[in-house]
């Protein structure tokens, strides 16, 4: 009976020594579960030891019982100190792939800025509010009728060759003039209730060819006032301020000119602000800049709105906000506006509110 003790000692032996190579071969938690099962668990191979105890003489059976606690409380030990060393590795890898580098410096983040022309605007509508004009939006696709028809361009009159229009149907176009903001207001002005002053800011369209000086899309700022007893000298101090705000400059002259919706109708030019007067490039050598067009309400395009030309009338002006921040800025090519070249664009950052 002896022998069988001995076989069953040197099983558990063998057991011992393929235990703890599993146990220090593990790479994961549940190969240790895995391990443990199999070794402890109810089928797992200490107990099968436990259940050929009946082959032992009753004598030997507190040996071999003795051999396999203390087996079992060897491999707990193992399974429980390889536990701990995996999550230690755990941790460490962790620690080792979120490493942060404190002195490593900040990534700046891309900052945006307001464009240029939106500054110029933001500018003059807040100067105008300030005098009293509210701000209007027209639509962008506008209707013959209110881009021209009621601004005193009928069908086939010369004038409309001097906007060279993209039409989207026999009514619909690209406004080419902020111009049409004028009748949608008036005809919704009651002009018993007060005074009608308004500004305009939107983008317009022509069909030109795309150069330096040209650009197919581009900015206007349209004005109206409206009212009674509404002079050119009203008109001629507006624009002096429109010319001092934008520019500094406080020299400036009122030259005649055409525009259907205006009579008169005269263009503003003011003293070179870069020369002086004496003439350089930016004057073109003449000292003089022309800056806007405007004039005194045509009656027709009050009368087509339903106001009585004889009791009210008033003044207008349209200033192109592209050549605005072109002459303020010294700006040498339009197509700069609209081609989204982050180093042009970043430059007028500090002239933001
Ligand atoms: N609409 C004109 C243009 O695009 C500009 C203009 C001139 C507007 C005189 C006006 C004005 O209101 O009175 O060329």
């Amino acid at each position: 009976m002896s022998d069988e003790l001995d076989k069953l000692l040197a099983r558990l032996k063998e057991i011992q020594a393929e235990g703890s190579q599993e146990i220090n071969q593990a790479v994961n938690k549940e190969k240790l579960n895995d391990i443990r099962v199999k070794f402890m668990g109810r089928k797992g191979k200490l107990t099968e030891i436990l259940h050929s105890m009946k082959d032992v003489a009753p004598e030997n059976r507190r040996t071999l019982g003795q051999q396999v606690n203390s087996l079992r409380d060897k491999f707990q030990a193992s399974l429980d100190q390889a536990n701990q060393d995996l999550t230690h590795k755990l941790i460490e890898q962790r620690l080792e792939e979120e490493k942060l580098d404190v002195t490593l410096p900040g990534r700046e983040p891309l900052m945006g800025s307001k464009h240029v022309l939106r500054i110029m605007e933001d500018d003059l509508e807040k100067f105008f509010i300030g005098m009293g004009y509210q701000v209007v939006q027209g639509p962008e696709i506008e209707t013959d009728h209110y881009c021209f028809e009621m601004m005193n361009l009928p069908k086939d009159h010369p004038a409309r060759d001097m906007q060279a229009t993209f039409w989207i149907d026999d009514e619909h176009l690209l406004r080419t003039q902020t111009s049409g903001d004028q009748a949608r207001v008036l005809e919704k002005h009651d002009c018993s209730q007060g005074p009608l002053k308004m500004v305009g800011p939107g983008k317009v369209y022509r069909r030109d060819d795309d150069d330096a000086t040209h650009s197919h899309q581009f900015m206007q700022m349209e004005g109206l006032v409206v009212d009674k007893h509404v002079t050119m000298g009203d008109l001629k101090g507006t624009l002096e301020m429109i010319a001092k705000h934008v520019f500094g400059s406080t020299e400036t002259r009122l030259r005649p000119s055409y525009f259907p919706f205006t009579e008169p109708s005269v263009e503003m030019d003011v003293r070179c602000f870069n020369c002086g007067g004496k003439g350089c490039p930016i004057c073109k050598y003449e000292g003089w800049i022309e800056v806007l067009g405007a004039g005194m309400v045509h009656p027709n395009v009050l009368e087509n709105a339903g106001i009585d030309s004889n009791v009210y009338g008033g003044f207008a002006f349209g200033v192109g906000l592209d050549r605005f921040a072109i002459l303020k800025y010294s700006i040498d090519d339009i197509r700069d506006f609209y081609t989204n070249d982050i180093r042009f664009l970043t430059q007028f950052r500090q002239e933001e509110d």
